[in-house]
């Protein structure tokens, strides 16, 4: 018999990403159209620029998922997309799409958690395994997510403020960078030294709990305090120094979650996964006090935003026989 498959919709922020995913979980095309260059010149995304990006291109980007993977509408099972979290507005777009074709070639609609989605990227990688333990770090969400099972999730914890990628961005534009500014900070930061110790917000509290608004505000005091004297400070130290404090903070609370709860592997996920500083730390420490549990990075094409990974963790769902009505509505809040 012929191979099915899903095909998975994402548009909850600054992407508009189709993928087809086989019922094998194999990633088959994984089209994404980035919209950063429009949101740049405002310093951040632009709620009603992105749901009038997402408008444009999502058919488009339907018709090269289905193109790229040499399948039609008879080969498909399901259509999937993102539920939430995210813009309400970018969300509905996604789901208006997937809804309509959905219902035009009477095939189920599945609904998916932006954030489970991150977590599934690393099923490309590797067969996940549970117990799980999840570091998710993007621009919204900074969170430790134990998976007792497949699509069981339990939040142990998370930021009391800013994510760990907003912070990124936030600092970044306080150094005249363009956002989104993780990737550039994370390149200044390999060129420079850790020479100006900002806080390690909540390390030494007992508890898996995060806040990085105190870091950004050391950082920006620094900056400002410099400029009232006329000094200039070296950038590479500064970013050096920032992407210091968030590497130390993840890794000893990842660390702290993973021997509070046993598990079998580790999965970082999120656009902040892809920060090369946060790979090489987190898996030098890791892999010497967890020798045997299995630590999964995706690949980076697959920490941002990108339909493929809604693709994976829409299969969970579809296995549950967890499908949505026609009634589905963008839930910007929904947590895991
Ligand atoms: O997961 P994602 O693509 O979108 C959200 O769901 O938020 O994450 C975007 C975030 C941005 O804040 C961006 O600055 C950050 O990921 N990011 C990075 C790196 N690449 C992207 N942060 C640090 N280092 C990087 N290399
Ligand atoms: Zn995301």
């Amino acid at each position: 018999e012929d191979k099915k498959y899903i095909l998975a919709i994402e548009s909850s922020c600054d992407e508009t990403s189709v993928a087809v995913v086989s019922l094998e979980n194999d990633l088959v095309s994984n089209v994404v159209a980035s919209q950063i260059l429009s949101h740049k010149r405002f310093g951040g995304v632009v709620p009603e620029v992105a749901s009038r990006h997402h408008v444009e291109q999502i058919i488009s980007c339907m018709e090269e998922a289905m193109t790229a993977a040499s399948v039609t509408v008879e080969d498909l099972e399901a259509v999937a997309v993102t539920e939430g979290p995210g813009l309400v507005g970018a969300l509905l777009i996604g789901i208006s799409a997937a809804k309509a074709f959905a219902w035009a070639n009477e095939l189920p609609l599945i609904p998916v958690n932006h954030m489970a989605g991150h977590i599934y990227a690393a099923s490309y990688v590797k067969p996940l395994e549970f117990p799980l333990m999840a570091l998710l770090v993007s621009g919204g969400h900074t969170e430790l997510v134990y998976m007792p099972e497949h699509g069981e999730y339990k939040i142990i914890g998370e930021t009391r403020d800013d994510a760990a990628g907003e912070a990124y961005d936030k600092v970044g534009r306080v150094l005249g960078l363009e956002y989104p500014s993780g990737k550039e900070i994370d390149e200044l930061a390999h060129q420079g030294n850790d020479t100006f110790n900002f806080p390690r917000a909540m390390i030494k509290e007992d508890n898996l709990d995060f806040s990085f608004s105190g870091l950004k505000s050391a950082f920006i005091n620094t900056v400002h305090n410099a400029e009232q004297k006329n000094e200039t400070l070296d950038r590479l130290d500064l970013a050096a120094s920032f992407q210091a404090s968030v590497v130390e903070v993840l890794t000893k609370k990842t660390l702290d979650a993973c021997g509070e709860y046993p598990v079998k592997q580790l999965v970082v996920a999120g656009g902040v996964a892809a920060n090369k500083g946060l790979r090489q730390g987190l898996t030098d420490a890791f892999t010497t006090s967890f020798p045997n549990v299995e630590l999964i990075i995706p690949p980076l094409n697959l920490c941002g935003d990108n339909a493929g990974m809604i693709g994976a963790a829409a299969l969970v769902e579809y296995k549950k026989n967890h499908l949505a009505g026609w009634d589905l509505n963008g839930n910007p809040g929904l947590s895991l």
